[in-house]
């Protein structure tokens, strides 16, 4: 069976969150502690600071298999290391537009600015970021491929 009339309605999609390790990181561990319940999709990577996000990471998570990737970052003015969270944005702003020029939809790569405190917030996101992805389906980097057709 192709992947286009593949059932999708069972379809649960694969999350890769990098949080920072000063806001949004202990935001999910106040959400947890806290038993608020949020999609399991994602797997969280704690990062020092969503400045430290290097592009290449969002590709590759891509490229291995994530069906969307989840940035979390200090809100603006709180970022430990100063200005990380605005560097994180401008690579977030040219990477999502290089994204979507590849036929990606915007759903699938978000950034959000969630602090220590806002556990409702992760769960929040999470939960919206896992149902657009699903509505969305699998993310099929290389349809042409799947289908069987000669490269
Ligand atoms: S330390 Fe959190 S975004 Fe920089």
């Amino acid at each position: 069976m192709s992947d286009l009339t593949k059932d999708t309605t069972s379809f649960e999609p694969r999350i890769i969150a990098f949080f920072c390790n000063w806001c949004t990181y202990t935001a999910a561990d106040l959400a947890g502690t806290s038993r608020m319940t949020y999609a399991p999709n994602a797997r969280v990577i704690r990062t020092m600071c969503s400045g430290r996000l290097d592009p290449q990471f969002v590709l590759t998570a891509l490229r291995k298999g994530a069906d969307g990737v989840l940035i979390g970052g200090c809100h603006p003015h709180d970022c430990h290391y100063q200005e990380g969270n605005y560097k994180a944005l401008r690579r977030y702003t040219l990477l999502r537009r290089m994204l979507e020029s590849m036929g990606i939809e915007k759903e699938r790569f978000r950034l959000e600015w969630i602090s220590a405190s806002e556990g409702d917030r992760v769960q929040r996101v999470m939960n919206e970021m896992v149902a657009d992805v699903k509505r969305l389906g699998p993310l099929r980097l290389d349809p042409i491929r799947e289908e069987g057709a000669a490269p």
